[in-house]
């Protein structure tokens, strides 16, 4: 058989000038096969697999990408500046053209049925541009027509009046302020009624209450069913906010996780003691904790969960003693979802 008659998982190509592969991959995958284990996400929504970007400039932008987002959840996708989140996104949508590899959304494919997915995205870009001289309601009605839908005054209303522009609808986007401006953003990327909505950095440069009128319409939204995929800067809004976190580094995808056990890492604390007297091995008595010993055997760590009943401190402090070590100092040391991120980037660089 001949090498370019089959995927790279081995599954056959019907048609051997098909770039792209739409969904061969979605049971094959091992990262969908472990989600589905846990007995979740078992509805995948946009599936990405290999997904290489190589811009006009020779900069590859992304490197083999995978990545499954299911129905109905929001997802957080974290990085730095430049790592590829925005470009990430924007082949989703089909405003970057693609290198290798494929994306699919609800089963379609987003080069060869284009008009399909695109009808089903909707996106709030990261760089506000808007039709400066239109008033809000037009722009936002326009928008739902470029989609090729019917005209739906009432939604379009119960849009602007949830985002708090109904009273503004009548005022040309050019009199708006920035934070305004972006609500008009998030109005034209609902118009259309998409039931996939990305949110490239929808909070930066964001006051408090729209931040929490944002968030509380993302919640909303996925009630209704919507797949959320958002990135931001803010690593608490991905705490507070999203199903699954994903953190992407220099173009790849370095970690994608559930926040549940994100949230157990971040329970995580640990104790250090300094013992008086180093010790090689540990007593027997002291088996039943999580220890470590340091390499020079002089500093005892204790990791515990912060969100258990108890933290077992009391019990250990007092076990310690009746084995006859003893410490000089401790110290406490929490790892927020921050500083997981950071130590994760910082791993990488
Ligand atoms: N049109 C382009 N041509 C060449 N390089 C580009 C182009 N667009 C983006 N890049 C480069 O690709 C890399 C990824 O950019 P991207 O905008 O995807 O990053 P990002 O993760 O969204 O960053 P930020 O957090 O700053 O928004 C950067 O190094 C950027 O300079
Ligand atoms: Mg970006």
């Amino acid at each position: 058989m001949a090498e370019d008659s089959t995927w790279p998982d081995g599954t056959l190509r019907a048609d051997p000038d098909q770039k792209y592969n739409t969904n061969q991959f979605i049971f094959s995958s091992p990262m969908y096969a472990a989600e589905d284990a846990n007995g979740t996400h078992a509805d995948p929504m946009i599936v990405v697999r290999g997904l290489d970007k190589t811009y006009a400039s020779g900069f590859r932008a992304l490197k083999g990408i995978d990545l499954t987002v299911c129905r109905g959840e929001i997802f957080a996708l974290l990085g730095p500046n430049g790592a590829g989140k925005t470009t990430l996104i924007s082949i989703i949508c089909g405003i970057v053209n693609p290198g290798h590899g494929s994306v699919t959304v609800d089963g379609h494919d987003i080069v060869r049925e284009w008009r399909k997915t695109r009808s089903i995205i909707g996106l709030v870009p990261q760089e506000l541009h808007t039709d400066a001289f239109e008033t809000v309601w037009n722009t936002v009605r326009f928008s739902r027509g470029l989609f090729g839908k019917a005209p739906d005054d009432a939604h379009i209303e119960q849009v602007l009046k949830d985002l708090s522009l109904w009273d503004r609808r009548h005022n040309k986007v050019l009199t708006l302020s920035g934070g305004m401006k972006r609500r008009v953003m998030i109005a034209k990327a609902l118009a259309h009624q998409p039931t996939v909505l990305f949110l490239d950095e929808p909070t930066a440069g964001v006051d408090v209450e729209l931040r929490r009128d944002m968030w509380a319409m993302v919640r909303r939204l996925r009630e209704s069913g919507v797949t959320i995929i958002l990135t931001t800067h803010y690593i608490e809004e991905a705490e507070d906010m999203a199903d699954r976190v994903g953190v992407i580094h220099k173009g790849e995808l370095i970690v994608v996780e559930d926040k549940t056990t994100l949230m157990h890492k971040l329970g995580k604390k640990q104790l250090r003691l300094q013992l008086h007297e180093p010790v090689t091995v540990l007593p027997d008595a002291l088996s039943g904790y999580k220890l470590e010993l340091n390499g020079n055997g002089d500093e005892l760590i204790y990791t515990y969960d912060t969100r258990g009943e108890r933290t077992g401190i009391t019990a250990l402090l007092r076990d310690l003693s009746a084995a006859g070590i003893g410490f000089k100092d401790l110290s406490t040391r929490q790892d927020s979802l921050e500083q997981i991120f950071v130590d994760l980037v910082r791993e990488r660089a």
